[in-house]
């Protein structure tokens, strides 16, 4: 191989939030947002290199070395593939990303699958995509301690451009559920991010296992929307999408106790300003909601969102009209 190059987007969800560590549903999209990965042919050495931090990281192919920061992502990789057999052939690359770190969006799955797919290449090494997932879901908890689920690998490998992904996290069935014509998906980052979003993620997780009654509900009424907005959508129901998505964001700040002031009022500023749905999205402690709204109205919408908030905050948000897209394992 003569070097190539991989991109692997984002994701937002669009409910089933804190679903899949228990083997439950999701609905999230792959969006145009996301990580490009440019990589040559390197001996033994796997040299990476990012633009946005101007960082290099050097580790032996197989994942031994000294790394730190994002780095310790690229070495849980390299190690996970090379314990699964990949030959350890190094790559030189260099890593680009659009998607804003600690928004919600899974950057960090859409950095571990794309320095995958690179190695991937390099050893013309192949996975299965779910299989894929899982090691990145594993890589995850490696580099950075956080015991997420199978949702964002999987999403970014298998989402469908114009679809959304229903998948069963406990089955790991899925099938693609079109988009309604005519919907734009925006995002509405609170810029707000807060020191619990790690540890307050794998204190929810325990909760969870220990059978605490109110995240339990939250669970169970979250599994129950994800077959209704997935039936809505399929049905072009969109009327329907707003008391789901209202009840789910109120679901996540009341029993699952993940939510925040700021993406609370963004929530309400939406419905307010005439959003179709809009909830709370990702792993919560700040971050981002997800908009759905009218097409030809969906950035004047948006905008008078984070206008309003900033009044009501002094905080800047930021919005994203965003395109769906193909997941990095379809083939382009
Ligand atoms: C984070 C995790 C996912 C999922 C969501 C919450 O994004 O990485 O696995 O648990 O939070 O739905």
């Amino acid at each position: 191989m003569s070097g190539g190059t991989v991109f692997t987007p984002a994701r937002v969800n669009l409910i089933g939030e804190h679903t899949d560590y228990s083997g439950g549903l999701v609905l999230p999209v792959a969006i145009d947002l996301g990580t490009t990965v440019k990589w040559q042919p390197l001996d033994w050495l796997i040299r990476v290199r990012s633009l946005a931090f101007g960082d290099v990281v050097a580790i032996r192919a197989d994942g031994e070395g000294v790394a730190t920061g994002w780095g310790r992502y690229v070495a849980a990789v390299a190690a996970l593939l090379h314990e699964h057999g990949r030959t350890d052939d190094g790559i030189d690359a260099v890593v680009s990303s659009t998607v804003p770190i600690g928004s919600g969006l899974s950057s960090s799955a859409a950095l571990t699958v794309s320095i995958a797919l690179a190695l991937c290449q390099a050893a013309a090494f192949e996975l299965e995509p779910l299989e894929l997932a899982r090691l990145m879901q594993e890589a995850e908890r490696r580099a950075a301690g956080v015991p997420c689920g199978l949702m964002d690998p999987a999403c970014v490998l298998l989402g469908r451009r114009g679809h959304a992904l229903l998948l069963d996290c406990g089955s790991e069935e899925y099938r693609h559920v079109p988009l309604p014509e005519g919907i734009a998906i925006v995002v509405v980052d609170s810029g707000v991010r807060h020191a619990l979003e790690h540890s307050g993620y794998a204190e929810r997780r325990a909760e969870v296992e220990r059978g605490d009654p109110r995240r339990i509900r939250h669970v169970a009424s979250e599994n129950e929307r994800v077959v209704q907005v997935a039936a809505a959508l399929e049905a072009g129901d969109v009327d329907a999408l707003g008391p789901l998505f209202r009840a789910g964001h109120d679901s996540l700040r009341d029993d699952f106790e993940v939510s925040t002031p700021e993406l609370d009022l963004m929530v309400d500023l939406a419905y307010e300003l005439g959003a179709v749905a809009a909830r709370m999205t990702g792993g919560g402690f700040g971050g981002s909601i997800v908009v759905l709204a009218d097409v030809g109205s969906a950035s004047a919408l948006a905008d008078a969102v984070v206008a309003a908030y900033r009044e009501r905050t002094g905080r800047e948000g930021r919005f994203y009209v965003c395109e769906t897209v193909d997941g990095a394992a379809v083939p382009r």
